[in-house]
């Protein structure tokens, strides 16, 4: 019998290992990719090589009697899909080739090898169009979209921006641009279906098992009931893995077919046309200001390229509405449809590119006024929302700039860039500010309590790496105020109730507020009883109308990163030996899992600075260095002393638990920081990314 005597335990903001960390290490844990099934098959895609055409033949019988192949799925034989919410999910219906990588044929065979072989040998004869996949900002095709990414209007206007940019002391104008970026989470989109009695599951990769489930009965016309979607451990997705990605479906269709399960794993190579992208971008900044450096007018004009097989245009001028003071503003969105892969989710989309640019103007103009970086931020801190005039729920931006500057050390910065020589390195500081929105979706939950005093905690939420399970388990244990080995968390099953994606930084906010009001419920429900548990007592909850509830207010994590650059004078090498973020997010439900996506946003955005670069090639019309050897990520030896620290901000207008998210935020500045160190230490201003040793030259 379980009784609420007991006092609470402060069990949120301490240090805690994941809780499936040993069955990780121990390769108990299984992921999409390892689910033994009886009788398993195995699939291998063939990829378009042209960029834009038609497929003439697809010579099926010229593989079919090869060793262990059950057969090939291709648009003419292959189930015909109902009505996928997804171009990426619209797989073999038709001979239309839209980008060079798309999957045209699917082998399937009893082992991988074999599917590979007869993939490798299936003649498949196109008919090819001239394409256009190289991004420019004069594109004549280049349009203003109603909407960008995730719901944002595409234009904001206030007051007159051109006007007050003509009539300011200080102008200052440039344009930045950001390569395509790609998706390389530690785990390959994998999928093992099984189509028994009518009943689809699917062992599958992604970031959010009941959004997948509804695609794929849409795709698949099968009521969503009959499709289950099982995400117990998931290696990473970035975004990547946010919505269905074609490996689930094709996954589906080849088990549907054969009658036997399958397995689909995509190759890294797959992955750089077939899981989202982050687009290119170029952004154009006018910055006018008083000679004091207070801003104007502001003026982003950001284009990004799409796909002509469906729009995605990323929100990258979105960040620039909620930064800074200026009464006149303007922010645009322009895209330009290619014969390209369709660009998706990266972390921080919007934010990522769109800050780089921002941080990056704010410094140059910084500069131009001889002004300390920190000191131009500060002075254009809005008291309010610049552009929606709402309050902010919290807002410590100024105080991450000032608490970062302190432990950095910023005052040993000359003032001046290539100022600080130090042997045959050039040093340089730089320093950036972040912004993430925060984010719930709306969720559902179970709360169970047992006569033996434990309690089972259900929710279809997805533990994408981050540690998602064990905030979820700790926030549960908080509420009920027993320790966390008294709950019993059961997520990643579409069984389970309904839950959004982990995405958006959302994950630990949704979720938990979901898995709180269940807690609450049900102790509730327990004290309704006289505090007994005699028999199992179960209660749901929904935050749906909770989240609609909430006073209007813009809700944002903020953060600032600092770094050190060292530029080597004869080879042009750019080292960076600290980098140093500072952010306040809210309430830290895990110090180490919090730190660790803290320290792996950061590490992306170093490589987004210096190494990472999807270069098309406009021949072939595809990215052309689609692995890891050719597309550089930073590995161990580029991180040297990076630190994460945050601010104990307390905020109420959040969610129960006073979280805002902290997937996202550390990529954000980081980028602008580095480039803006490497400006310090050489007088280089590179506007285009990432920045190379020949460019120091
Ligand atoms: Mo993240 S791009 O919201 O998965």
């Amino acid at each position: 019998m379980t009784t609420l005597q007991d006092a609470p335990q402060q069990v949120a903001g301490v240090p805690r290992h994941r809780l499936e960390g040993g069955a990780k290490v121990s390769g108990a844990a299984r992921y999409a990719a390892e689910y033994p099934l009886d009788g398993l098959v195995h699939a291998w895609p063939v990829l378009a090589d042209i960029a834009s055409g038609r497929i003439t033949a697809v010579d099926e019988a010229a593989v079919t009697g090869m060793a262990g192949v059950l057969g090939v799925l291709w648009h003419g034989n292959a189930p015909r899909l109902q009505e996928p919410d997804t171009q990426m999910l619209n797989q073999l219906q038709d001979d239309v080739v839209h980008f060079r990588g798309e999957v045209v044929a699917l082998v399937v065979a009893t082992t991988p090898e074999q599917a590979r072989e007869a993939a490798a040998r299936l003649p498949v004869t196109f008919v090819a169009r001239d394409h256009a996949v190289e991004l420019r900002e004069d594109d004549p095709d280049a349009y203003v979209p109603e909407e960008v990414n995730a719901g944002f209007p595409s234009v904001s206007e206030i007051g007159d921006p051109d006007g007050a940019f003509a009539a300011s002391p200080v102008r200052f104008e440039a344009t930045y641009a950001t390569p395509g970026l790609h998706n390389n989470p530690m785990e390959m989109h994998a999928t093992t279906a099984a189509y028994v009695d009518g009943l689809l599951t699917v062992y599958d990769s992604n970031q959010g098992g009941s959004g997948v489930q509804r695609s794929l009965a849409a795709a698949l016309g099968l009521p969503p009931e009959h499709v289950r979607v099982v995400t117990e451990h998931i290696g990473g997705g970035f975004g990547s893995k946010g919505t269905a990605r074609p490996n689930v479906v094709l996954a589906a269709m080849a088990t549907m077919t054969h009658g036997v399960p399958v397995r689909l794993v995509l190759t890294r190579q797959h992955e750089f046309a077939l899981v989202g992208y982050r687009t290119p971008t170029i952004s154009t900044f006018r910055l006018g200001a008083d000679r004091d450096g207070r801003l104007r007018s502001i003026t982003h004009e950001v284009t990004v390229q799409t796909s002509r097989h469906e729009e995605f245009v990323e929100q990258a001028a979105v960040p620039t509405r909620h930064m800074y003071a200026a009464p006149d503003r303007r922010t645009r969105h322009h895209a330009v449809p290619l014969d390209v892969p369709i660009p998706s989710w990266m972390r921080a989309p919007g934010e990522c590119p769109g800050m780089y640019a921002l941080e990056s103007a704010m410094d140059e103009l910084a500069a131009e006024l001889s002004l300390d970086p920190i000191e131009l931020r500060i002075r254009n801190e809005p008291e309010v929302d610049p552009e929606e005039g709402t309050p902010f729920s919290s807002r410590h931006l100024v105080d991450c700039l000032r608490r970062g500057a302190e432990l950095f050390g910023w005052d040993e910065r000359a003032p001046r860039p290539r100022a600080m020589l130090d042997g045959r390195e050039l040093v340089g500081l730089g320093v950036a500010s972040s912004i993430y929105p925060a984010m719930v979706m709306p969720a559902s939950a179970s709360a169970t309590a047992t006569p033996d005093g434990r309690f089972r905690i259900a929710i279809n939420a997805t533990d994408i790496g981050t540690g998602g399970r064990t905030a979820l388990a700790v926030l549960a244990a908080e509420v009920l105020g027993v320790g966390v080995d008294a709950v019993d968390l059961h997520i990643g099953h579409s069984d389970l109730p309904e839950a959004g994606v982990a995405g958006g930084s959302s994950g630990t906010s949704s979720w938990g507020w979901a898995v709180h009001k269940a807690c609450r419920s049900l102790l509730d429900e327990i004290a309704g009883r006289g505090g007994r548990v005699d028999a199992p007592i179960t209660v749901d909850a929904s935050t749906a109308d909770d989240i609609q509830a909430r006073p209007e207010l813009a809700r944002f994590a903020f953060g600032a990163q600092f770094v050190e650059a060292r530029v080597d004078v004869d080879t042009g090498e750019i080292r960076v030996p600290r980098i140093l973020g500072v952010f306040a997010a809210g309430r830290i439900v895990n110090p180490i899992t919090a730190r660790s996506q803290f320290l792996g946003g950061m590490t992306m955005g170093l490589g987004m600075a210096l190494m990472e670069h999807g270069e098309m090639d406009p021949a072939f019309g595809d990215y052309a260095n689609h692995d890891l050897a050719s597309y550089h990520v930073p590995v161990c030896a580029d991180v040297r002393d990076m630190q994460a620290h945050w601010l104990d901000e307390r905020d109420d207008d959040l969610n129960p638990m006073g979280t805002k998210g902290i997937g996202e935020i550390g990529i954000v500045g980081t980028a602008a920081a580095v480039t803006n160190a490497v400006f310090h230490a050489t007088g280089i201003r590179v506007r285009s990314l990432p920045v190379l040793p020949e460019d120091m030259l």
